[in-house]
């Protein structure tokens, strides 16, 4: 199967913070492999802008030793890769100074799409916002991009946003969560809106329950300080989760357009119950022999900040109401699995009496790894004599199902940042949405401060605290098993 690339006019794309973490290990391999794919044409310019003292032809080489670290594998023509670096510029530059601003808007062409990554921290949105508007780099052409931490509660998320506004109009703004950018994330829409099998069942009346796992084996690693202020709630639940939450309930859009898809799932994300607080789990995780338990690891020997987090949540509307909704995240857990499992209510009555066995139907999910899905139904047990039933997967893994794209989907940048340069806002969040998400997010906090509530430890490479299963077992349930 050959997918089809639609090749961009050539852009010029600004990546602040160009020298940092992340546009080493995605924005620029990201730009390469579209770039390998014909998508990212000659005469694009890519200018990374950062603090570091460094020229053109050094950051050329960061960039090239970047790409062969985070892309190997990837099959590109000789002297790809070459090709590729003339096409970056660097620009030594002060944030929040006058360095470096006049050469950079000499570098920008004006006969073209420009995007502004902000691959920096919050802090620096404002003063890099101003100076973009002030320098004239702000036309009809140009985007803004930020990044996750979008503020730390509501009124930070609400200042953020005001600051933003004051620069740009809300369609120049591409707030990104990277995993509506990911395939399989795409694939819920794909399944639920096109296919005529699910819709119909896609409620309280036929499903039980959902259940979404991110699980994580990675602990905190550098980023201690940073996580330690924010812990699973705010890194995981208030984004990545809120937003699978939000397309497994949404309404069907009347398009598959920006502000169409977001509206439902604001109306999601508003219809959210406040969560009770004995339906919150919260972990850290322990040491090993080899590897620091959290509080080591962040640096914080009473820190009461959550690597582990499940809950129980209800979408208060027509569509939901009854069905509960059990999310859970958390890093150094057995496995790396991303997976929403709907889990369907029993046949109304069974024909083969109760000893039968079956179970329910499921259908499982599994954003990653091995992306796919599987629906598990109940069939008759081989053999002889008697009816006894037994729950059989019917497996659909996209590597097997789709070839070489499916083994090697593109990564969740890639798609994102060439939606950045289209001009297609439908995978990256409003500015009310981001601002929903906090209003559901900060009581939960605050409920679990004033209650001066500390996380349970837990085994790392584990499950995750035995307290969760609780929950799920007092309402007659289990989580399904976390499976790499
Ligand atoms: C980030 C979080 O947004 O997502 C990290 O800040 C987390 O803590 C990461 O590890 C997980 O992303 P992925 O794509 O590896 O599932």
């Amino acid at each position: 199967m050959v997918s089809r690339v639609i090749p961009v006019d050539p852009f010029d794309l600004v990546v602040f913070g160009g020298t940092g973490d992340l546009a080493r290990r995605k924005i620029i391999p990201a730009l390469f492999r579209r770039y390998c794919s014909g998508q990212v044409v000659e005469g694009t310019q890519v200018i990374a802008a950062a603090r570091t003292d460094l020229d053109t032809e050094g950051y050329r080489n960061v960039a090239a030793a970047s790409i062969r670290e985070f892309s190997a594998g990837r099959a590109c023509e000789d002297g790809t890769l070459e090709r590729f670096l003339q096409m970056l510029a660097y620009v030594k530059l002060d944030a929040t100074g006058e360095e470096g601003w006049s050469a950079l808007a000499d570098l920008i062409r004006q006969d073209r799409t420009r995007a502004f990554y902000l691959s920096v921290g919050p802090s620096l949105f404002a003063p890099i916002a101003a100076r973009i508007r002030s320098h004239g780099l702000v036309n009809a052409g140009t985007r803004i991009v930020v990044e996750k931490p979008f503020g730390h509660d509501l009124e930070s998320a609400k200042a953020l946003n005001a600051t933003l506004a004051e620069h740009f109009h809300e369609t120049q703004i591409y707030r990104i969560d990277h995993y509506l950018g990911k395939e399989t994330v795409q694939n819920l829409m794909a399944v639920r809106f096109g296919n005529v099998l699910f819709e119909p069942l896609w409620n309280a009346q036929f499903v039980d329950h959902i259940q979404i796992t991110v699980a994580e084996t990675v602990g905190v690693g550098l980023r201690g300080e940073y996580y330690d202020r924010a812990g699973a709630m705010r890194d995981m639940m208030q984004n990545h989760l809120m937003q699978l939450l939000c397309l497994i309930a949404m309404e069907p859009p009347a398009r598959f357009e920006p502000d169409a898809v977001r509206d439902e799932k604001l109306k999601v994300i508003r219809a959210l119950d406040a969560v009770e607080p004995h339906h919150i789990v919260r972990g850290q995780y322990d040491a090993t022999s080899d590897s620091p338990g959290y509080r080591e690891a962040v640096g914080h020997p009473r820190s009461t900040t959550e690597s582990y987090i499940a809950l129980k949540t209800h979408v208060s509307n027509w569509r939901w109401s009854g069905t509960p909704f059990y999310l859970r995240t958390g890093k150094r857990l057995v496995a790396r699995s991303s997976v929403i499992n709907v889990v369907f209510k029993d046949a109304p009555h069974s024909i083969f009496g109760a000893d039968a066995g079956g179970a329910a139907n499921i259908l499982s999910i599994r954003l990653q790894p091995n992306e796919g899905i599987t629906m598990h139904v109940t069939i008759k047990e081989p053999g002889q004599g008697g009816m006894r039933l037994i729950d059989v997967p019917l497996d659909m893994s996209f590597a097997e199902a789709l070839g070489p794209e499916g083994q090697d989907p593109p990564d969740a940048y890639e798609r994102l940042i060439m939606d950045v340069i289209r001009g297609n806002q439908t995978l990256f969040m409003r500015g009310d949405e981001v601002e929903a998400a906090w209003a559901w997010t900060d009581p939960i906090i605050r409920g679990w401060q004033a209650r001066g509530e500390v996380p349970k430890p837990y085994e790392a490479l584990s499950k995750g605290p035995i307290d969760a299963d609780q929950l799920m077992r007092r309402d007659k349930r289990e989580w399904r098993g976390i499976k790499p």
